[in-house]
Formats: C-alpha cells, sequence, structure tokens
C-alpha cells in the first residue's frame, strides 16, 4: 500500500466512526489507550506515554490532519511529512478554529506517525535505537531486547486482528501475503530490519512477530573490543588472519553475535578484492567498493522460483570473487563452500550454528551429507579439514555479554580424526559486583601451523601474543 491507499484506508476508518456515534472504536487506539493485559506485571518498568483518555474533538482534528495530508501532501515522502507534522497541525488548526481547544497534541503527532508508518504500537520500539529485538507474542505480551537483555514492554495491541493489520502491512509492499493458508513470512522493514512471523493456528499465543532490528551504524572492531567481546591482542590477531587469507569460520548459536563477528571480520578485507556476499536476508555490511551482495529468494505461493544459498554459492564460483562470504551455512551449501574454499578461493569467511568448534566440525559433516552426494565420511573430512583454517566460536553469555569463547586452528587429519587446536580460550575470572562475568581470551601456549603462512604473505604477528598466560595483555 502506497501512502495514498494507506491515508484513504485511515480516512475510510474514521468516517465510519464519526458516523457511528454509539460504539466509537478509534481506528488504531494509541497507545495511552491500550488497557494492561491482566498476566503482566503490575508495576512495569514505566508507562511510555501518560495514560488519557481522548475526546471526540480530539478524534475529529485527527482525522481533519489526515484528510489535510491525503489532500495536500499526498506526493511528499513519509518522513518528510512527519518532520512536518507540528506545522500540518498547526495549519489545520488555524483553518479550524472551533477545534483549537483540543489538547494532547503531542500525542496525536505521536499517534499519526505509528499510523502513517504503518506499524502501529511498536512504532516507538523500531525507531527506539536503544532497542536491538522486538518480541511480539500476541497482542497483549511485547519484549524488547536492550542491551543483550529481555525486557517486558507495557505497550499492547488492541486484539490479534490489530496485530494481523500491522502484520499486513509489513509484508504487503513485498508482494508476500499472511494468512492460514500461509502462517510463516519472513520478511524486511524498509531499515533492513528483519521480521518473522507465525500466526494461529500455528501460534497458539496469537500472531507472533519477531523485529531483528538493524544496526544503522553496524558495530566495528573497537565496539567489539570496548564490549569485551574480544581484546586488542585477539583483534591484531583475526585482523591478521582475515588479510593473509585464511578460510575462516564464525560459530555460534543464535544471537551470540556471529553475523556481527562476521562483518566486523570482512571489514579486514582489502579494499582491492573483489568480494561476493551471500545471506538468506541481506544484514551484511561491508564499506568496500567491490562488493556484490546475493540475496536468497523464498519460493513464491505456488511453491515455485525459490533460490537457496547453495544456488547462489555455485553461482558465486562464476562471478570471480577474490572473496566469498556467506551469511549463515545450514545445509548442502557446505559441500560447495568446502569444495570452493579447497580450490583456490582462500580467504573465504561464513558462520553456523553450533556450540563449540568440534560440535561444528561435525555439523559441517551432517551438511555435506545434506547435498545428497553420497561421500565416504574420511572424503568428507578431508575436505573440511583441508577447508577451514580457523573457526571463531562465539557465545552469549548469562550475563547477556557476546564474548568469543575460543579461537582453534582446524590443523588437519589425523587418521580419520580432524585436529582442532585452541590458540586462544576463554578464561573466566569470577563475576563482578555489576553481575557481569569478569573474564578474557587467553593464549594456550601453543603458535598456530598457519603462522609461518603469515609472515610468507609479509603479514607479521609478534610471536609473543602466543605465549601461554593466566591474564590477557591490554
Ligand atoms: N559482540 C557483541 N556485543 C554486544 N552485542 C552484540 C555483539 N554482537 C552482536 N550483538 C548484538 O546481538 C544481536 C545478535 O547479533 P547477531 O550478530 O545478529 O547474532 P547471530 O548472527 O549470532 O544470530 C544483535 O542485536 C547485535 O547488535
Ligand atoms: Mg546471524
Amino acid at each position: 500500500m502506497n501512502l495514498l491507499e494507506r491515508l484513504r484506508v485511515k480516512e475510510q476508518e474514521d468516517v465510519t466512526q464519526e458516523s457511528n456515534v454509539e460504539i466509537k472504536i478509534p481506528a488504531e487506539p494509541p497507545v495511552e489507550l491500550e488497557v494492561q493485559h491482566p498476566e503482566m506485571p503490575a508495576e512495569p518498568v514505566e508507562r511510555m506515554h501518560p495514560v488519557k483518555v481522548q475526546t471526540d474533538d480530539y478524534q475529529q482534528l485527527r482525522s481533519m490532519v489526515f484528510k489535510y495530508i491525503l489532500k495536500e501532501r499526498k506526493d511528499d515522502d513519509i518522513e518528510v511529512i512527519i518532520s512536518d507534522l507540528d506545522d500540518i497541525i498547526n495549519d489545520v488548526l488555524k483553518e479550524n478554529e472551533s477545534l483549537s481547544h483540543v489538547t494532547g497534541l503531542d500525542s496525536l503527532k505521536r499517534e499519526l506517525s505509528n499510523d502513517l508508518t504503518g506499524l502501529g504500537p511498536i512504532n516507538p520500539l523500531v525507531h527506539d535505537e536503544t532497542v536491538s529485538e522486538i518480541m511480539v507474542n500476541g497482542p497483549h505480551q511485547i519484549y524488547v531486547e536492550r542491551n543483550g537483555k529481555l525486557e517486558l514492554t507495557n505497550i499492547t495491541f488492541r486484539d490479534n486482528e490489530h496485530v494481523m493489520a500491522v502484520l499486513e502491512k509489513i509484508v504487503a509492499p513485498l508482494g508476500r501475503r499472511i494468512d492460514e493458508s500461509s502462517p510463516m513470512v519472513d520478511a524486511r522493514l524498509p531499515d533492513g530490519s528483519r521480521v518473522n512471523a507465525i500466526i494461529p493456528p500455528l501460534s497458539l499465543a496469537g500472531p507472533t512477530i519477531t523485529i531483528r532490528k538493524f544496526a544503522k551504524d553496524p558495530f566495528t572492531i573497537r565496539d567489539l573490543i570496548n564490549f569485551g567481546t574480544l581484546t586488542e591482542e585477539m583483534a591484531e590477531f583475526i585482523k591478521a588472519c582475515v588479510e593473509s587469507k585464511l578460510n575462516i569460520f564464525v560459530s555460534g548459536g543464535t544471537g551470540s553475535g556471529k553475523t556481527t563477528t562476521l562483518n566486523v571480520l570482512s571489514s579486514f578485507i582489502s579494499n582491492k578484492d573483489r568480494i561476493v556476499t551471500i545471506e538468506d536476508a541481506a544484514e551484511l555490511q561491508l564499506g568496500q567498493e567491490h562488493v556484490i551482495s546475493l540475496e536468497t529468494r523464498p519460493p513464491n505461493i505456488e511453491g515455485k522460483g525459490q533460490v537457496t544459498i547453495r544456488d547462489l554459492v555455485r553461482n558465486s564460483l562464476r562471478m570471480r570473487p577474490d572473496r566469498i562470504v556467506i551469511g549463515e551455512v545450514r545445509s548442502g551449501e557446505a559441500l560447495d563452500m568446502l569444495q570452493a574454499m579447497n580450490t583456490g578461493h582462500n580467504g573465504s569467511l561464513a558462520t553456523g550454528h553450533s556450540n563449540s568448534p568440534r560440535d561444528m566440525v561435525a555439523r559441517l559433516e551432517t551438511m555435506v551429507l545434506m547435498a545428497g552426494m553420497e561421500l565416504p565420511v574420511k572424503a568428507i573430512r578431508e575436505q573440511i579439514a583441508g577447508a577451514l583454517d580457523l573457526i571463531i566460536q562465539q557465545a552469549r553469555l548469562k550475563d547477556g555479554t557476546r564474548r568469543i569463547t575460543s579461537i582453534t586452528e582446524v590443523q588437519g587429519l589425523e587418521g580419520d580424526v580432524i585436529v582442532l587446536q585452541d590458540i586462544f580460550t576463554f578464561r573466566q575470572m569470577g563475576v563482578g559486583p555489576d553481575g557481569k562475568i569478569r573474564g578474557s581470551l587467553v593464549p594456550t601456549g601453543v603458535r598456530p601451523k598457519f603462522y609461518g603462512q603469515m609472515e610468507e604473505q609479509g603479514i607479521y604477528l609478534p610471536p609473543s601474543i602466543f605465549i601461554e598466560r593466566e591474564e590477557p595483555v591490554q
């Protein structure tokens, strides 16, 4: 729906309300009017906006402003209209002096911009930069993630239909639909944030929306160091690994920060390289000039036209890439990726879902089998051992922080076994007074086998960073 259509619908809704004085239900009730769900804690964090009961004149003004926008500003961008809302409301008030007594203009403004951008009550959360994820569990329970911690908000939708209306506004512009026949959808907001929705009957809590916000300013290596995800020294080490074209896999659980780390790793790639990125939903934000971003496509409503990560990996090999960066390896594409890594596409980067480097290797074996080729286990292990150089294991700790918990070299195959060697491991040093886990990556004392290879390429790391010790050197 474009702005014009959206406004028309709104206007329709408003007109219906005006003609129906008996049961006056606002089309999109503002946050202020929402009732608190009985199951929510009695004293949630703090109310986002003061509770206020609205008058008929308020509703009338709202509807006049809509009509005004529809008439006078229909060709403008929504952002421009929203930034001009003060002036617009003033103009409408000048033309309609009988409404000049209406109070609550701030909340009117907020409500209008929520309606214009189409996300209703969760709009403020979408624009709140401290919120990294939004989780709508049915109409009456909305959680957010801030600084790695879950928080229950006091924002609610009116009912299931209200959530569905917002969902439709999210998916319709993408040519997708969400209803009983297609009750699960992945979509993206215009700003790049990822949206997943699953609705009844599959979701018992009511329509459930999960929004992973797109970081406007992606984290840099400096941020990760400041967060304590890794130390300065580790950063140097990892940078050298990327520059010397090692094949690196970032492993970790959901939300452990894999994609963020992958983005940071990719930032170390030379500006001269031709980089092809492959993702399910484009999240990586690379600063280099020569980047080609590829994105998969889900099947259409008839179940046709799907393009998988595997298709894209295969295609990318014909694109003369210097570097292939794969957002997440989940299935048969593992085989194509390993083959690429083994046949001259060094310096490839990828992530995978797993809880330890050893587990990651085992999962890769399974994923290669998913490619549908009857390969003997030994051959698969040879591929893995030959292709991968380094596994960076990441975790989200209990205190909400994301840490790199080990940096592990894939040394090769001994007999049937893939030999893994930790170069750095996480050492926990107690819990701070703030409840934060204290600890850091420390060297295990083993110098990686690829150290020589790095030196050959003129990339120098002081050998002292591999000397075993208890505390990190900062
Ligand atoms: N090192 C980090 N420190 C703090 N927060 C992080 C870190 N890495 C990622 N995050 C945040 O954690 C969330 C999940 O990160 P993401 O990289 O998408 O994880 P994954 O790819 O493992 O699912 C995002 O909101 C992101 O901003
Ligand atoms: Mg990810």
